[in-house]
């Protein structure tokens, strides 16, 4: 805690030191009367995808009915204190992104009325959603499971008829898009939780991984076409930590976890994954070399939770829920958070995982400073936060 409370305090003398340097680089430029010449420090919009880690109210006005507790109570406790459609107790990494920028809270998409002025951006992430479409789930009779068929290429169907309402010519779209932060995923761990939860093996899912990841490329391709600069395309959590997997996939063999108790195959299923997405990326890089694409690196970014949980003001024991309905990481598929027999425990804040299958506010929280930071975005963002008070 202390050790926090010191990085945390150093970070801030440095963000002074940065903002004095700002205040005089301003001074001089208002002297030199050049001012209106100055780039734009910040951006100025955030269009984001993605399923249930950053969707902030899509999946709850889809029709969809899967999952309705996500609209109530314990969801949203510690910070809107009611349900909003967001899979955690609280903010989402993209919440904390908006408002590190001086940006408000992105509306959900399907939340607009027709014809609403859209200012700063919006939000497409529905939870549930695959980066593949739900066809190819239902070619391989596994449809039904599906929370949603909101996939990435719905979400880019969204944004295309968003657009028009946004500028017209594309030279417009561009200057607009220039100015905007594009946030892809998180998107695809639901291609593989879908699959691993009706038993499909690790060397089964490994098989689908190349057209997973080349679902994010051409979407993040086409983005780039539509005029976007600065996108970020993030990768896939450590599954083998969260308390879902590890009670699927519970053994007695203890060769089967590391020494954070997270389960190494799907630990390892998560890289391969992120390996792949990171060289699809570079490769893209190459192709556009005017646009900025970085890699937010979710794995790094939380698997210091379960190594030094202390740290962050987590508790032992860090891989247990905090809302579920009992078992030994408070996951239990018959007593879901927000169900009947399940309950929340009362400090979300000393709790990684908040429903057994996403995180809580804190997680995220420490998540979205490593990513604004640079510490785990690669290469970092081209502007810093305007505020490091959101954390
Ligand atoms: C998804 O599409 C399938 C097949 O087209 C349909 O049967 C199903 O009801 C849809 N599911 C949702 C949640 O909209
Ligand atoms: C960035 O934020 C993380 C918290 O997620 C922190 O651990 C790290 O020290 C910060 N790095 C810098 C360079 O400020």
């Amino acid at each position: 805690m202390v050790a926090l409370f010191a990085e945390i305090s150093s970070h801030f003398s440095l963000y002074r030191v940065d903002v004095m340097m700002n205040v005089i680089f301003f001074l001089v430029l208002t002297l030199l009367g050049t001012v209106s010449c100055s780039p734009p420090l910040k951006y100025d919009s955030i269009f984001s995808f993605g399923d249930s880690l950053a969707d902030t109210g899509n999946f709850l006005r889809s029709g969809a009915l899967k999952f309705p507790v996500i609209g109530k109570l314990p969801y949203g406790e510690t910070f809107f204190h009611h349900g909003t459609g967001r899979c955690s107790d609280g903010r989402l990494i993209v919440d904390f992104i908006a408002a590190a920028y001086g940006l408000p809270y992105l509306r959900p998409y399907l939340a607009l009325a027709k014809g609403e002025k859209v200012e700063h951006g919006v939000n497409f992430a529905v939870a549930g959603a695959t980066a593949l479409d739900a066809k190819f789930f239902y070619d391989r009779k596994i449809g039904q499971i599906l929370w949603t068929n909101d996939s990435l290429s719905v979400q880019l169907g969204w944004f295309n008829n968003l657009k028009s309402t946004l500028c017209s010519t594309k030279q417009d779209c561009a200057k607009y898009f220039k100015r905007s932060l594009f946030l892809v995923g998180e998107i695809g761990g639901n291609d593989y939780n879908y699959p691993f939860f009706v038993g499909g093996s690790v060397t089964q899912l490994k098989a689908m991984v190349p057209a997973v990841v080349e679902t994010i490329a051409a979407a993040t391709s086409m983005l780039i076409e539509e005029g976007a600069v600065e996108l970020v395309v993030a990768g896939n959590l450590p599954i083998g930590c969260n308390a879902v997997y590890l009670t699927l996939f519970q053994t007695s063999d203890r060769t089967a976890y590391d020494k954070n108790g997270c389960l190494k195959a799907h630990n390892a299923f998560s890289k391969y994954h992120n390996a792949q997405l990171k060289l699809a990326l570079q490769n893209l890089q190459q192709k556009y070399p005017h646009a900025r694409i970085s890699y937010a690196d979710y794995y790094g970014a939380s698997k210091r939770f379960f190594h030094v949980p202390k740290h962050f003001g987590f508790k032992d024991g860090s891989l247990v829920a905090c809302c579920g309905g009992g078992g030994p990481y408070n996951f239990n598929n018959s007593a879901r958070c927000g169900h009947t027999g399940s309950k929340a425990c009362l400090d979300p804040k000393a709790h990684v995982n908040w429903d057994g299958i996403h995180l809580t506010e804190a997680a995220y929280r420490y998540i979205s400073m490593g990513l604004v930071n640079g510490s785990f975005m690669y290469p970092p963002l081209s502007f810093p936060p305007l505020n490091y008070n959101v954390f």
